[in-house]
């Protein structure tokens, strides 16, 4: 197991790293996910609906990608099958080159816990739970020892900036520091990818800025990751943007001004200082 190459604090890139970062980009491009044909029929009382309708993609290593969409469109039951918490009705899914298509579900979780971290809309952290404690659970199933998993839990909080909240319960955090303690239990076990569904669905936009700043960090660090929003403002700070329409992709473009996240959050007032005109 690869230990965390994280720096210590929360520092957002500097605008020329970013910069040069995302213009090197993509210049030797490796296949980390692949879709083929996939589709997925949900049956309710006699009812089908056809989520997806046979989509094909490619996602590539150290690449953030964003999947935009209205809501209905499929993004979440794209997202299921892409972190193999569902299977397709029909088609193929390629991890790293490896079918996982006919998979059982114990198979698609040892999949789901090596190489995939995910980070919700909602946090879904337990609530009796301290900040420590969510970021150590999936690696408790994951068998990593409690010494080096209290080690690795710190350090991935400190990276997302909550050094000294540890011990707090989710309750005490606010909503942009409950998603950093789930981008910090996302990131622990060294993913493949992380699968992000409206992760700032539920913030306030300097909240938000500062988690797609966060994510670009991880990013320019190598961690490839899909981003599921509805927002526009929010694909801006990805490298490439899917959209998605009833089920099928209608486009899919390089997003050749990425917005910075360091530079774009000086632009707004940290929520909780004073207003003034
Ligand atoms: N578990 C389910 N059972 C039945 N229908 C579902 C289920 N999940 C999603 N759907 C339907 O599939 C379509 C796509 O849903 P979803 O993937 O959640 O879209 P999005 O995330 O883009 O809002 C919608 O019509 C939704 O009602
Ligand atoms: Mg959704």
């Amino acid at each position: 197991m690869g230990g965390l190459t994280m720096k210590k604090e929360v520092v957002l890139p500097k605008k020329e790293e970013t910069q040069s970062f995302y213009n090197n980009a993509n210049s030797n491009k490796e296949v980390l996910l692949q879709v083929k044909d996939l589709k997925k029929i949900y049956k309710m009382d006699g009812v089908s609906v056809h989520a997806l309708r046979g989509v094909n993609v490619e996602f590539y290593k150290h690449e953030f990608t964003s999947i935009m969409g209205t809501s209905g469109s499929g993004k979440s039951t794209l997202m299921n099958i892409l972190g193999c918490l569902d299977k397709p009705t029909s088609g193929n899914y390629y991890i790293e080159g490896e079918d996982v298509s006919n998979f059982s579900k114990d198979q698609l979780a040892l999949v789901r816990n090596r190489k995939i971290g995910f980070v919700f809309q909602g946090f879904n952290l337990l609530s009796r739970t301290s900040a420590l404690e969510n970021v150590e659970l999936p690696m408790v199933y994951a068998g990593v020892p409690a010494s080096e998993r209290h080690k690795r839990a710190m350090a991935a909080l400190e990276s997302v900036g909550l050094k000294g909240r540890e011990n707090h319960h989710p309750n005490q955090l606010s909503g942009g520091q409950q998603q950093r303690v789930a981008i910090a239990r996302a990131i622990c076990n060294t993913p493949s990818v992380i699968l992000a569904d409206e992760p700032t669905g539920n913030l306030d936009s300097y909240s938000s800025i500062e988690i797609m700043g966060i994510f670009q960090r991880l990013n320019q660090q190598g961690i490839s990751i899909v981003l599921i929003t509805h927002e526009p403002d929010i694909a801006e700070y990805t490298q490439r943007v899917i959209k998605i329409v009833d089920g099928q992709i209608v486009s899919d473009k390089r997003n050749d001004k990425v917005l910075l996240a360091s530079e774009e959050i000086k632009k707004h007032k940290k929520p909780g200082t004073e207003i003034e005109d």
